[in-house]
């Protein structure tokens, strides 16, 4: 796994209390070549041998700034994963009409689904290596393509996810010019058996709601494919090249 990552790796996953977070967690503290992990989390997770634990919030940048320099003390790093997201809390779900527009739903899905992997961004990516192989991937969504979308809806939660996928072009044009061996994509993970699924799982046809540790191996099975020439792209979790 991640064989185009240098020996001894070392690895950040923002987002470690998520169902698909963790089971990325696990699955990197069982890679034998994954020399480092750090796992963050709104509460930190607790510190094992392979394990450190860290508090950020993505609506507090100081929180992020921290946890970067804390990290980078270490040296550098050469995965950053971005395992968090929304789409609906107790009191808001994705709408399904301009009618249900809401300014501070829309703010609060933004500033978490794009903002927030945005500031990640800001402070992880000038810990890259500079002359190995590195890898920054944030989990996007297929409905966040703009030439994908034949159903509307879910304005907000669509409209976030194309942002993001906008900056995470942007970072690997940015990231290509002083890191050539750096990769920034976004990632679909499928349709995973999640809180954040959970509500919308009804119409989902038999076999393709993916368990978190299955979405988790074959999307880091697609991080260990990736090549230079790959960053800025999109790609799901069977590998395909997802249209912005
Ligand atoms: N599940 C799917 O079917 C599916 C499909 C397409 C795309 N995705 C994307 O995959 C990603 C992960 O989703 P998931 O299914 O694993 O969802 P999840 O289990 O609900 O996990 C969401 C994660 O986001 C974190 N988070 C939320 N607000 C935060 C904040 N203010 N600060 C820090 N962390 C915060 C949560 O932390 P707490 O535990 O502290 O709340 C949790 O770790 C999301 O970007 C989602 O859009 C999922």
């Amino acid at each position: 796994m991640l064989e185009n990552l240098p020996e001894n790796y070392r690895a950040v996953v923002f987002g470690a209390s998520g169902g698909i977070g963790a089971a990325m967690v696990a699955a990197l503290a069982d890679d034998p070549r994954c020399a480092g992990l750090w796992a963050g989390a709104r509460n930190a997770p607790e510190n094992d041998d392979k394990i450190t634990g860290f508090a950020f919030d993505l609506s507090d940048e100081a929180s992020i700034e921290a946890a970067a320099e804390a990290i980078g003390q270490d040296g550098p790093v050469h995965l950053v994963l971005v395992t968090t997201g929304i789409l609906h809390t107790d009191t808001f779900g994705p709408e399904r009409s301009w009618r249900e527009l809401d300014a501070a739903t829309m703010a609060e899905v933004f500033a978490l689904n794009t903002i927030g992997p945005a500031l990640i961004a800001k402070h992880l990516l000038d810990l890259m290596p500079r002359d190995e192989a590195a890898i920054f991937a944030a989990l996007s969504a297929r409905v966040g393509s703009i030439g994908d979308n034949r159903l509307g809806g879910w304005h907000s939660y669509r409209s976030s996810k194309a942002a993001l996928n906008m900056l995470i072009r942007n970072f690997a044009i940015e990231l290509g010019r002083k890191r050539k061996q750096a990769i920034c994509v976004g990632l679909h993970p499928g349709t995973v058996d999640t809180g954040l699924s959970e509500p919308f799982q009804r119409g989902v046809p038999e076999g393709k709601l993916f368990t978190p540790e299955y979405s988790a191996e074959k999307l880091l099975g697609v991080l260990s494919g990736l090549e230079a020439s790959d960053s800025g792209q999109a790609f799901a979790w069977d590998g395909q090249v997802i249209a912005w």
